[in-house]
């Protein structure tokens, strides 16, 4: 594998190598990615995704360059495309994380890249690296992926991290999932096709209170807000889900919540103190899982 551009590319093998290099990251970490640069092309805001990976290659005694908002602050502001910009960010770099907000930016990018390219989230599409680290909180907090049952909630068209979950949940066995959202945010027919061809169970349901106490895993998301066509739009549906305690007391004794984060309304910080909430930790797997990506990528 020499680009990261969407989640269907792992497959179980490539996942347990992944996941038993964050184990191994986590007690230690070494220099392995000494003399080697990393580039942080960011056209969208990002908190954890940004952060993390730099995070992970100054970790692993890389260095980094970055760009949190290359929309106005590299020479795209003055017409330059994409590909022309990776062509020559090639010359300067041995890897490129880039988060974009077109759909297939990732994968353009990707054609013309001599240096791997990592999708950091492209539009509405994928978000790969955050379906490994959600894949590795799983199996770090369950103990297992095969056999559990996995609700999504909330703004299930334009979250692009569902989209790539459930592409590698698909490679599991005995997954069921629930896909809980109001009817005009519901979950894309290329999500429902790929799982139906990988014999995957799913249900869609706009009612979170007859899933609440089924799952072992409730993944919740907001609403996109930057995806609407109009702030009214948004407004109709800002707050269709709210997770709070009286809610989570309904759930499994040994079921996790989980959130890509950034959260708005849709936990309440009520919540924060259960056991069950682990979506701040889940950030924690985040910077090893990447850390593990860059070693693998990079051939460490
Ligand atoms: N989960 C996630 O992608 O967060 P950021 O947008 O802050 O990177």
């Amino acid at each position: 594998m020499k680009h990261v551009v969407e989640s269907q590319q792992f497959d179980r093998k490539i996942l347990g190598q992944l996941f038993s290099m964050a184990d191994k990251l986590e007690k230690k970490t070494g220099t392995p990615l000494k003399g080697k640069i990393m580039a942080a092309l960011f056209y969208e805001p990002s908190t954890r995704t940004r952060f993390s990976f730099e995070s992970a290659m100054l970790r692993l005694g890389g260095s980094v360059i970055t760009t949190e908002n290359a929309k106005e602050f590299s020479s795209a502001a003055k017409g330059e495309t994409l590909e022309d910009s990776i062509r020559v960010i090639n010359n300067y770099v041995d890897v490129i994380v880039m988060r974009h907000y077109e759909q297939g930016a990732s994968a353009r990018a990707a054609t013309v890249s001599e240096v791997p390219l990592i999708n950091a989230g492209d539009g509405a599409g994928q978000h790969p690296t955050q379906a490994l680290l959600d894949l590795y909180t799983i199996k770090k907090e369950l103990g297992k992926i095969d056999d559990i049952s996995i609700a999504f909630i909330g703004d299930l068209k334009n979250g692009r991290t569902i989209r790539s979950l459930s592409y590698l949940l698909g490679k599991y066995k005995n997954i069921k999932i629930y896909f809980v959202s109001p009817h005009v945010l519901k979950v894309g027919d290329d999500i429902k096709s790929y799982l139906e061809e990988h014999r995957i169970d799913y249900t869609e349901t706009a009612d979170l209170d007859t899933v609440i106490s089924k799952v072992d895993v409730l993944y919740v998301t907001r609403v996109q807000k930057e995806r609407f066509k109009s702030e009214e739009e948004y407004q109709k549906l800002k707050g269709c889900y709210q997770i709070d305690e009286k809610l989570v007391k309904r759930m499994r004794t040994k079921s996790i919540i989980m959130h890509p984060l950034p959260r708005v309304d849709e936990i309440l910080p009520e919540v924060d103190k259960s056991k069950k909430a682990i979506y701040f930790k889940q950030t924690h797997y985040g910077l090893l899982i990447r850390m593990a990506l860059l070693k693998y990528l990079l051939g460490a």
